[in-house]
């Protein structure tokens, strides 16, 4: 198996196959010769979950194991391929939710042992960047801004293996925020879609408490933010006021973006690369795509993101960072391989 991951090494035509199940999205996709994406197929379980108000890790496991096999199979049809075309098999291992990504991971190692080709370990944080490749001419070195459910990073991106975290989440994620707000104000799960769709009607015109001081020393907060939200939402129900629905997930989007927009791209400033780089779930909003870009392009920095497809989960994503990974003969894994659920960007 050694052998044939060092095979792979310098080699631009192999093809492999991408599995992502740390959350609530089954996945599969096959990448050919590092960016050209040949199937993406993503089962989401938000459907399953929705009643229980968030994910049920428990459900999410189950189902995995339910959808896995058949997405796999599907993502090869849509590439026109056998198993037997595949080179090597990538999976998430971590972050996230410890029996989902068992699920990933023990399918990936099957695969591996059956077919006899190499299997590579995943970072979920690490594919969230490697998105952008598939849908730019982008090379690194750049700073990359990940906000999703589970993460909110600045990452140094050095080189297609070079990760290293400038800033990180301290309590809840960006995304999380969102979700939360969303659910106070009765707009089910997961809410960030329609807290953006909302916002765009709404004026920032909230006054929100002011949280940019926990977006300091590479700590990126947003209790605080959030704790700001659940006090207006209570005080003006104990008056009896009504909420302009609208307006509050405009302020809250705008307080929540323009720190983190802001700090990121005084980050890319200070890197020198003249490149930054938007992903994971949050990076859909319609907001911190236009700030950032905004800010981004004020500062003479090009500025990258995803189509919103490739922005919440999905193996492309997994199959592309794979991918680079074999390309210079790193992380490679054996069938010891096992999930972790806590796993920074590097690790
Ligand atoms: O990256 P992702 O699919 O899962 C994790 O790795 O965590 O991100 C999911 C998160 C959820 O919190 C969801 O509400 C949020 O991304 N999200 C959005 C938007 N679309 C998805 N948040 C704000 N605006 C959006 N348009
Ligand atoms: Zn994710």
């Amino acid at each position: 198996m050694n052998e044939k991951f060092t095979q792979l090494t310098g080699r631009t035509d192999f093809t492999v196959l991408g599995i992502e199940s740390s959350c609530d999205e089954t996945a599969a996709a096959v990448v050919q010769g590092g960016r050209r994406l040949l199937a993406n197929i993503v089962a989401s379980q938000i459907e399953i979950h929705r009643r229980f108000g968030g994910v049920v890790p428990e459900i999410a496991s189950r189902n995995h194991t339910l959808a896995l096999p058949g997405i796999v199979d599907e993502a090869l049809k849509a590439a026109g391929m056998r198993l037997s075309d595949i080179d090597a098999v990538a999976v998430t291992y971590g972050a996230g939710l410890i029996g989902a990504l068992l699920v990933g991971v023990s399918s990936a190692k099957a695969l591996s042992y059956a077919l006899d080709i190499p299997l590579i370990k995943v970072n979920h944080i690490e594919a969230h960047i490697c998105a952008n490749y598939l849908e730019h001419s982008l090379e690194p070195p750049f700073i990359a801004l990940v906000a999703s459910g589970g993460h909110t990073s600045i990452v140094r991106v050095g080189g297609y293996n070079d990760y290293a975290l400038l800033a990180a989440t301290a309590d809840d994620a960006i995304g999380e925020a969102f979700d939360k707000v969303a659910r106070l104000i009765g707009l089910g799960y997961p809410g960030g879609a329609s807290v953006d769709r909302l916002a765009a009607g709404g004026r920032p015109s909230i006054k929100l408490t002011k949280h940019k001081q926990s977006f300091t020393d590479g700590n990126l907060s947003y209790s605080g933010l959030k704790t700001a939200v659940v006090n207006y939402v209570h005080t003006a129900k104990q008056r009896g006021e009504d909420i302009n629905i609208p307006d509050l997930c405009a302020s809250f989007t705008v307080a929540a973006v323009d720190p983190l927009a802001e700090y990121a791209v005084s980050e890319a400033v200070k890197a020198g690369y003249g490149k930054i780089v938007l992903a994971g779930g949050v990076a859909a909003n319609t907001y911190l795509r236009a700030r950032l870009k905004e800010l981004g392009s004020a500062a003479g920095l090009e500025v990258y993101y995803p189509s919103p497809a490739l922005c919440t989960d999905n193996a492309a994503m997994v199959a592309c960072r794979g991918w680079y990974s074999a390309y210079e003969g790193r992380n490679a894994a054996d069938l010891g391989l096992n999930a972790v659920s806590v796993l920074k960007v590097g690790e």
